[in-house]
Order: C-alpha cells, then sequence, then structure tokens
C-alpha cells in the first residue's frame, strides 16, 4: 500500500525475540539491556498471523530479525509456516551468525532465501571485544555454511565506526574480491550504546573514498534487495560492495518498511519512538481484517523522514526495535 508521501510499502521487518546471545558495544550495555517477560513476546503463531493480515495491505516481503533470531526455539517452524503464505515472495532473515552453522540446510529447506550476517571486524581478539562474547570462528562456520546451501546472496554487515574498525575499511573490500559476498558498509547510527561505548561516526564519503582508491568500483543493479543500500560490483571481484548511508544521504524517500517488534508493536520508523500496539487487538480477538486496518494505520503514520543527525533520543536499543 502507499503511503502519504507516495511510497510502496511491500517490506516487513519482524523482530522474533528481543534476546542476542552476543553484547555488541555500540548496541547494548555489558549488562545488556531489560528484556521482556515471556507473556509479553508474540507466539510463532501469532506473528504467523499477523503476518498473513499484513498482506492484505500488499506486505509481500518479510525479513526476521532480534535481538538474535536464531536463540529463538522453532524458528525453522516459523519460517516454514510463512513460507506457505500464497503472496509473499521473500523470506530472508538478519543474524550474528553464531548459530547459523547448525540451522542454515534446514532454513534453507524450510522456506528461507537469504541472511544478511553481522561481522564487524576479520580479527579473532576484536571480534571477541567488540561483541564482549562472541566467538569469530562460529560465524565463520555460519557464512560458509549460508554458502553452502545457497542461502544467498550472503551480505555482510559491517557497521563501522572511526577507531573502533576503520582500519579493516580495506580488509573488507579485499574479501569482496576474493570471497563471493556482499560486503555492506553501514554508517554508525545514534542509536543503543554507541555514544556510551566511545564509537565515533565515519561518513560513508570518506569509508567509500578509502576503498575506491584502491578499487574501483561499479553500480550494480540485479542484487537481491529490499533495503536502503546503494551497491556496487568491484572490478574483477567475486563479490561485491553496498553502502548504507542512514545518516549522511539518508534513504527516507525510498522506504519501503514497517517493523513489528518482538512485543507486538508496530513501528512506523525506526528512529521514531511511535507504536502501534496490535498484539493487544490480536489477544482479543480481532479478526483478519481488522488487524490489516491496524496495518494501514501504521503505514498513515509514517513519517516523511527521520532526524538522526539532530542526536540521541532513542527509547530502545536496535536490539529491541529489530534493526
Ligand atoms: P536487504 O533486503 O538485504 O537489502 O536488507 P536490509 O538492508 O533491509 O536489512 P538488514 O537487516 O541487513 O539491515 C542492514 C542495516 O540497515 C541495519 O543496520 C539496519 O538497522 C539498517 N536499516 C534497515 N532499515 C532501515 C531503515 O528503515 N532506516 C535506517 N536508517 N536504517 C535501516
Ligand atoms: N548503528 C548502525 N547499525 C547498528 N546495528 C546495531 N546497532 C547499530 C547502530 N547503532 C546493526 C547490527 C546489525 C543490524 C541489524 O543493525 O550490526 O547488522
Ligand atoms: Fe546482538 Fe546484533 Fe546487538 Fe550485536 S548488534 S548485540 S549481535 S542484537
Amino acid at each position: 500500500m502507499e503511503d502519504h508521501f507516495s511510497r510502496q510499502i511491500n517490506y516487513l521487518r519482524i523482530a522474533i525475540t528481543d534476546r542476542c546471545n552476543l553484547r555488541c558495544r555500540y548496541c547494548m550495555p555489558a549488562a545488556g539491556v531489560p528484556l521482556k517477560g515471556h507473556d509479553d513476546i508474540l507466539r510463532l503463531e501469532e506473528i504467523v498471523t499477523l503476518a498473513r493480515a499484513a498482506m492484505r495491505i500488499g506486505i509481500n516481503r518479510i525479513r526476521l530479525t532480534g535481538g538474535e533470531p536464531l536463540v529463538r526455539k522453532n524458528v525453522v517452524t516459523l519460517v516454514r509456516e510463512l513460507a506457505k503464505l500464497p503472496t509473499l515472495k521473500e523470506i530472508s532473515l538478519t543474524t550474528n551468525g553464531t548459530f547459523l552453522a547448525g540451522l542454515a540446510a534446514a532454513l534453507k529447506e524450510a522456506g528461507l532465501s537469504r541472511v544478511n550476517i553481522s561481522l564487524d571486524t576479520l580479527q579473532k581478539d576484536r571480534y571477541r571485544y567488540i561483541t564482549r562474547r562472541g566467538n569469530i570462528a562460529s560465524v565463520w562456520q555460519g557464512i560458509r555454511a549460508a554458502l553452502a546451501v545457497g542461502l544467498t546472496p550472503v551480505k555482510i554487515n559491517v557497521v563501522v565506526a572511526r577507531g573502533f574498525n576503520d582500519d579493516e575499511i580495506l580488509d573488507f573490500a579485499r574479501l569482496a574480491m576474493e570471497e563471493p559476498l556482499h560486503i555492506r558498509f553501514i554508517e554508525l547510527m545514534p542509536i543503543g550504546a554507541a555514544a556510551a561505548s566511545g564509537c565515533s561516526f565515519l561518513p560513508m564519503a570518506e569509508i567509500k573514498g578509502r576503498i575506491e582508491a584502491v578499487y574501483p568500483l561499479e553500480p550494480l543493479t540485479d542484487l537481491a534487495t529490499n533495503g536502503p543500500a546503494v551497491n556496487f560490483r568491484v572490478a574483477g571481484g567475486r563479490g561485491s560492495i553496498g553502502f548504507i548511508s542512514a545518516i549522511s544521504e539518508h534513504f527516507c524517500n525510498r522506504c519501503n518498511r514497517l517493523r513489528l517488534t518482538a512485543d507486538g508493536k508496530l513501528r512506523p520508523c525506526l528512529y521514531w519512538d511511535g507504536e502501534i500496539d496490535i498484539k493487544g487487538a490480536l489477544r482479543a480477538g480481532a479478526t483478519e481484517e481488522e488487524l490489516a486496518s491496524i496495518f494501514a494505520r501504521a503505514v498513515s503514520l509514517k513519517p516523511a523522514e527521520h532526524h538522526m543527525e539532530r542526536g540521541w533520543r532513542q527509547a530502545r536499543v536496535m536490539s529491541q526495535i529489530g534493526g
């Protein structure tokens, strides 16, 4: 369906849990964030019911996020049920990759199309430092498994911050030369623990400039994508590169999405704390048509643009919103 700013809204990001096994410094404090109680989180059948209602307003692509979606039990069953929705064109997943190796084949068989995997460093010790608990070897096993079973294109999400991992920009670009991976550099957004962690913003023009000085980039248009990334082929490379410039060149005019939080709220915008409760109506017995009208209301409330450049004012961190 079209919103008030002539944008077609066809993409729903569903956070299926607010839990995460990692504690990335820019995302969360070491102690984590307060978690919702079991009863506050949507049950898997409820997620499927809401997804079905969303189809009625023209949603035809779904991405599962979290927290870390693979910590949720029965995620494979959820994918299998969602894949049965007749008008759904694609189900994708954004994960930190640490549990992917053991699940990749089952997810593919259940109907998952592709995965985006977060990896902000190629260095073992730095990975441990950034995530406070992760093991980089498990992420690489996940990446290899995703490639092997065809959850492709496999995209690697790299949040770049100055003095944090910006010395690895060219290492990641080299990875796009050597492996069939799509590497996406993401500007740090003023959401979550990033300010407290001492991470500082690095504009995309600088990131791109450093890469282009070494690797010529050519526009790439035939990559499976629903998101805001601008994509390039690296001359002679097996993979490709994308840029998500959430702050310096914001892409709100191309926004196509709604978010459903793990506790059953619809968020018209990543950076706007206005949320619409849909779980309440669902549990009160609303019909599919009534639920679809709540999705339509969320679309009608989408703001024209965010104002992240004005700074930090987010009530929820990324793991609570779904990224
Ligand atoms: P593709 O379909 O593969 O293009 O996925 P995607 O880019 O939509 O999904 P992913 O979960 O990998 O998101 C990558 C990054 O983009 C994350 O850091 C998100 O927080 C950010 N992002 C996703 N949607 C939005 C949005 O609506 N606004 C802003 N500012 N950032 C977003
Ligand atoms: N800015 C940019 N990206 C972030 N993510 C988490 N917090 C931030 C932030 N403050 C990313 C994760 C993951 C995606 C879902 O969101 O690294 O790739
Ligand atoms: Fe977990 Fe993702 Fe937040 Fe890291 S960025 S702590 S992997 S939700």
